[in-house]
């Protein structure tokens, strides 16, 4: 642990460049020190790991980011629970987390990974335990959570002191029982990113305000229809696109596609 700090000090913080520049889109990476890797945004901190530390993970919150005290006093309610990290050190505006091996439920949606019920049920047991330790569960969305080995996990708990209501989860579910399950899953569907994005803006926009909950539903539906279309168009034309879980794609013909 105390090389990994070192390296935090000496390499990372002072050749990382992120930038937040709008509080609902994922922070901007500019520059990683190599051999740092990154492994995932948020709206308020970039998430990196080093090679030689690949059980953990260092979260640092973007410049006038809030939240990063909070996140600490969480982990230390939360304690030890195999659906959530555990914060391993504090340094100034960055914490290093035990890393969780998954993959978010909405990076399944864009490679078409199944979501098994089974990862909604651990999520729901492991909020239950959150409140059980005097938490509010809170911005619980697809970029939150991870599937591992079919099981669920809980990636992001900076806000779960906000006692206010947050609906995220609970429609996220919806989500999964109305749509996912019936059609996507079946359909093995894969949801390209601006599809996703398409999804994450109109619901921040359309439902903020309680304001035409159905109107997300359609918006679901129209990503869902364009999604179809251009499988079946893909398909039509003997070549599918196959996405691999380092982001990259890669494009096969004819028969390949059928595996
Ligand atoms: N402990 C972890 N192990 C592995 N990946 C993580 C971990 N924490 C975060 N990530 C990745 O980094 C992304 C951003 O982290 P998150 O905690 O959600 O940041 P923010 O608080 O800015 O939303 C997550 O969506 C996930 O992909
Ligand atoms: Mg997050």
């Amino acid at each position: 642990m105390n090389r990994l700090i070192e390296s935090i000090h000496q390499e990372l913080l002072p050749g990382l460049r992120i930038e937040s520049i709008t509080a609902h889109n994922p922070v901007e990476v500019h520059k990683i020190p190599s051999p740092w890797q990154l492994l995932g945004t948020g709206n308020y901190a970039a998430v990196v790991y080093h090679p030689d530390h690949p059980l953990q993970v260092v979260k640092i919150y973007a410049l006038g980011r809030p939240g990063f005290e909070e996140e600490l006093e969480v982990y230390l309610r939360l304690g030890s629970h195999p659906a959530f990290s555990e914060c391993l050190y504090a340094g100034e505006n960055f914490l290093v987390l035990k890393r969780l091996e998954g993959v978010t439920l909405y990076d399944c949606l864009h490679l078409g990974l199944r979501i098994p019920e089974r990862v909604i049920q651990d999520i729901d047991q492991a909020l239950d335990y959150a409140r059980g330790r005097g938490l509010y569960p809170h911005d619980v969305h697809g970029r939150n959570v991870m599937m591992l080995e079919g099981k669920g996990l809980v990636v992001d708990v900076s806000d779960f002191l906000h006692k206010e209501t947050c609906s995220k989860w609970n429609n996220l579910k919806r989500a999964y029982y109305w749509l996912y399950r019936p059609l996507f899953s079946p359909l093995r569907l894969r949801v390209p990113y601006f599809g996703l994005d398409i999804v994450r803006t109109s619901y921040r926009l359309l439902f903020k305000g309680k304001r035409m909950a159905n109107t997300v539903g359609v918006t679901m539906l129209l990503v869902l229809a364009a999604t179809i279309a251009i499988t079946q168009w893909q398909a039509q034309s003997s070549r599918c696109v196959r996405y691999v879980l380092d982001g990259s794609q890669k494009t096969l013909y004819g028969e390949d596609c059928k595996y």
